[in-house]
C-alpha cells in the first residue's frame, strides 16, 4: 500500500505493509539510519523520533498511523529547532558509546518544548529512554545546558555533586 509521508520537511511515497513500523521505513526505505533499533518492544527509546512535535517510538508506531504527521528524525533536528540540543550533548561529552543517544536527544527536545526549564526531577520523570552504559548524568547535565542555551532559565536544578551523579548513573547503566 503506497503511503506519503512527511519528514524532516520533505515528501516521500513508501509502498508498504500499513503494519510496518515506521522505524523500518525510516531505516531500510528513507535510508534515515540516525534512528536506532533497540529492544522493538517500545521499552528503550533508542528509535525515538518525533510526531507533531511530540516524542514516539518508532518501532511500535505503524505506517498507517502517521500519514497525516509531520515526522522529525535526529537527521532533521537541528534544521527545525537549531542546534542547541546536539551542541549541549557535545559540551557536557554525554555520549559513551552512542548508540541510545539520538533517542535520548530526540526525547529532551520534546521535553524543552513543554518544559523551558526542567528540573531534574522533570527530566528523570519525562526521559525513560535507557543507556546501557549509564550516561544519565551527563545527559542530565547536558539537558540543562540546552535549556540555558535556548533561554530557559535553568532552575529547579538539583544537581548533585559531578561525583555522585557519575555514581548513579554506573548504578543505572548495570541496571
Ligand atoms: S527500539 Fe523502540 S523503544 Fe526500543
Ligand atoms: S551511550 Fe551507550 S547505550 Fe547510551
Amino acid at each position: 500500500m503506497k503511503f506519503e509521508l512527511r519528514v524532516n520537511g520533505r515528501q516521500f511515497q513508501v509502498d508498504v505493509d500499513p503494519d510496518t513500523p515506521l522505524l523500518w521505513v525510516l531505516r531500510d526505505h528513507l535510508q534515515l539510519t540516525g534512528t536506532k533499533f533497540g529492544c522493538g518492544k517500545g521499552l528503550c527509546g533508542s528509535c525515538t523520533v518525533h510526531l507533531d512535535r511530540r516524542a514516539a517510538r518508532a518501532c511500535v508506531t505503524p505506517v498507517s498511523a502517521v500519514a497525516e504527521s509531520e515526522i522529525t528524525t535526529i537527521e532533521g533536528l537541528a534544521s527545525r529547532d537549531g542546534s542547541e540540543v546536539q551542541d549541549a550533548w557535545v559540551a557536557e561529552q554525554a555520549p559513551q558509546c552512542g548508540y541510545c543517544q539520538p533517542g535520548m536527544i530526540m526525547a529532551t527536545a520534546a521535553l524543552l518544548d513543554r518544559h523551558a526549564a526542567p528540573s531534574d526531577e522533570e527530566i528523570d520523570k519525562s526521559i525513560t529512554n535507557l543507556c546501557r552504559c549509564g550516561s544519565y548524568p551527563r545527559i542530565r547535565r547536558a539537558i540543562h545546558r540546552a535549556a540555558q542555551a535556548r533561554g530557559g532559565a535553568g532552575g529547579g536544578t538539583t544537581r548533585r555533586s559531578e561525583e555522585s551523579e557519575e555514581e548513579e548513573g554506573t548504578k543505572r547503566g548495570d541496571a
